[in-house]
């Protein structure tokens, strides 16, 4: 395992190994790695010849200034973590935020069609913008053949695709399935905070998503969307903060079903003050 914590460290090694045949797979974090990250670096690394995963808490993805606090930092763990999950030897880029963002931590803006102002982007203002803006970086920096991206965030994942269409940029982007536990939550950093108690009911979001998916060719999507709420409503352990069900493409709410088009169902659910979010293929 290499870990590097500047760009030019980084990029002297990568420039050493890098030739025609030679391809490199990327996998962006904000560490507190997990097992949805383990299988994003496994799928890299066998579709690759070097991996290169970032661990980085990008201050500018962040609307909220506790939230950026609170966010656990662990290096030393983190990288004791993925040598002990993963057989390969592969590079580690952790920077200081001057080393990405030299003197000006500023955000930019790009034009997502308006993907990045709905769901996660409402709730968060700027996030998509934030997220956006490091990846370029990061990009810019390790130029991946392929970067792995995780559906669990089926929005972000949507807006680098995005991304790379606007900047013109050649990496190919890999989705990869969300990793759940046994109960079917979706595995994120966030479950650390969850009790034992909450852990075992917060399986309730995937169990809902999973029934609006078998409701899906059945019933319309008024009638979908109330009976989640009203699943909601009856449990005081959640706050229900969105659930949608949207065409991929424009991530607007649906209407009326054109089954030529993909949708997919989004909730952000929160259980004490832990924001959980889900998603699931309806079609
Ligand atoms: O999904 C994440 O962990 C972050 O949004 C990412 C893609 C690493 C950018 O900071």
């Amino acid at each position: 395992m290499h870990v590097f914590t500047t760009k030019k460290t980084l990029t002297n090694f990568l420039s050493e190994r890098i030739n025609s045949s030679f391809s490199i797979g990327f996998v962006p974090t904000m560490g507190a790695i997990h097992a949805g990250h383990i299988s994003l670096i496994k799928n890299s690394i066998n579709q690759n010849n070097i991996t290169v995963v970032s661990i980085f808490v990008n201050p500018t993805q962040f609307d909220d200034q506790i939230d950026l606090e609170k966010y656990p930092k662990d290096l030393v763990n983190d990288v004791k973590l993925i040598s002990l999950k993963v057989d390969a030897d592969i590079v580690i880029y952790a920077p200081e935020v001057m080393d990405l963002y030299e003197e000006n931590v500023s955000i930019e803006t790009f034009d997502f069609r308006g993907i990045e102002l709905l769901m996660e982007g409402k709730s968060r203002p700027g996030h998509f913008n934030g997220v956006a803006t490091v990846v370029n970086k990061l990009f810019n920096i390790v130029k991946p053949h392929r970067a792995y991206f995780g559906e669990k965030d089926f929005q972000q994942l949507q807006i680098i695709r995005k991304l790379v269409k606007v900047r013109k940029i050649s990496t190919l982007i890999i989705a990869c399935p969300t990793v759940r536990e046994l109960n079917g939550l979706a595995i994120s950093s966030r479950n650390n905070r969850l009790s034992k108690y909450q852990k075992t009911r917060a399986s309730k979001v995937y169990q809902i998503l999973h029934q609006v998916k078998q409701k899906f060719n059945d019933d319309s999507i008024i009638n979908i969307t109330k009976w989640v709420e009203e699943q909601f409503k009856m449990d005081t352990l959640f706050k229900l903060e969105y659930f949608n069900i949207c065409d991929i493409s424009t991530f607007e709410q649906a209407v009326n079903i054109d089954l030529t088009k993909s949708y997919r169902a989004f909730i952000a659910v929160y259980v004490a003050d832990i924001r959980l979010i889900d998603n699931i293929a309806l079609n």
